[in-house]
């Protein structure tokens, strides 16, 4: 029965015809009631249990392929009618699908853009760091955790070499090479050393701000962060900074903003807080500026860096961060249009 199915499938592979009519005559032949294919099924029931699953199998593999046949044998003809035996010049082009932007690529260039109205400029640092611009410069005490090797990526031949796990090393670099004043954002891939889940990658991306200037103030800091959580989620958003702890600045804040989804009534997002953490912040730390060449009684500056995957997240709804490095296409293409 198996030869008989594969001789008939490569009979009809070979199919061709000449004529609409002779399309015709094939799908009467082949797959009509009574047709070869149909015949298949009817012998079908004195095939032995044991082989019935195989033999099942293959008729309705190639029940389809016939089907395909038949239709790509007529539709040729259609179209050929239509062009009145030549190529109809008239018909609209098949569109090209031109690609998407990843969605992180879309969220960070709409930061950027944020805060380049606001004159900060763009900068970047490597992703493989050592230990002085990663944690010794940031003022991170050497028993500090984030140093141990539950956090960080370190290469095994010299504790010195390291994948960075914050952009604030670049904080680190541009304040060693200039003076204030400085403006600018890092936006940049960062690694840690975590268990993969719906929530937390060991890759990520983050942005980090830094302007150092005279009289730089906390009030220019959080006036700076409202007006970009209002462009980004909206101008009714409100935000809520929470002391918190960073060795690098002094004092140090959390950001919540006002949860967008529900306007902050609370929901199962924002876990019915009605606010969503998006960032640390603070003002440098004298140490910092110090330790980076920059003179701490002179100038004081506020720094403030955050995750793109979830700010991603907040704004498109997406509830698993490893959909981002999965590349599927059935993901990306829902940002089809987006820029
Ligand atoms: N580097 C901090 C982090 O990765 C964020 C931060 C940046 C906090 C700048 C304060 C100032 O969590």
């Amino acid at each position: 029965m198996l030869d008989k199915i594969k001789q008939l499938q490569d009979e009809i592979e070979a199919l061709g015809a000449s004529t609409k009519e002779e399309v015709e005559e094939l799908r009467i032949k082949y797959i009509s009631k009574k047709g070869l294919v149909s015949q298949l099924f009817a012998d079908f029931k004195n095939v032995p249990g044991e082989q019935k699953k195989a033999v099942g199998q293959a008729i309705n593999v190639l029940k389809n392929k016939a089907l395909d046949k038949i239709n790509e044998l007529k539709e040729s003809f259609e179209n050929a009618e239509q062009g009145a035996g030549g190529t109809d010049l008239s018909r609209p082009g098949e569109p090209m699908r031109l690609g998407t932007r990843h969605p992180l690529a879309i969220v960070r260039n709409e930061i950027v853009e944020i805060f380049a109205r606001l004159g900060f400029t763009v900068a970047e640092g490597p992703e493989i760091e050592d230990d002085w611009h990663v944690f010794s410069a940031l003022n991170f005490p050497p028993e500090h955790p984030a140093r141990d090797m539950q956090d960080t990526f370190f290469i095994q031949r010299d504790p010195d070499v390291l994948l960075r796990t914050h952009t604030s090393s670049v904080q680190a670099r541009v304040m060693e090479k200039t003076q204030p004043p400085i403006r600018a954002i890092f936006p940049g891939r960062v690694f840690r050393n975590e268990a993969i889940s719906a929530r937390a990658h060991c890759i990520f991306h983050q942005i980090e701000g830094l302007y150092v200037d005279e009289n730089v103030s906390f009030a220019d800091l959080k006036q700076t962060l409202l007006y970009f959580s209002r462009e980004l989620f909206g101008e009714n958003t409100e935000i809520r900074l929470r002391p918190s702890y960073f060795p690098f600045t002094e004092p140090s804040a959390e950001m919540d903003v006002s949860c967008s989804i529900c306007g902050g009534k609370g929901c199962n997002v924002c876990k019915y807080t009605g606010w969503l953490e998006i960032l640390g912040c603070g003002m440098v730390d004298p140490n910092v500026l110090d330790l980076c060449g920059i003179d701490s009684k002179k100038y004081t500056g506020f720094a403030f860096g955050m995750g793109i995957e979830r700010i991603t997240m907040l704004k498109y709804g997406i509830k698993d961060i490893r959909h981002f490095f999965e590349n599927d296409v059935r993901f990306l293409r829902q940002f089809e249009g987006t820029y």
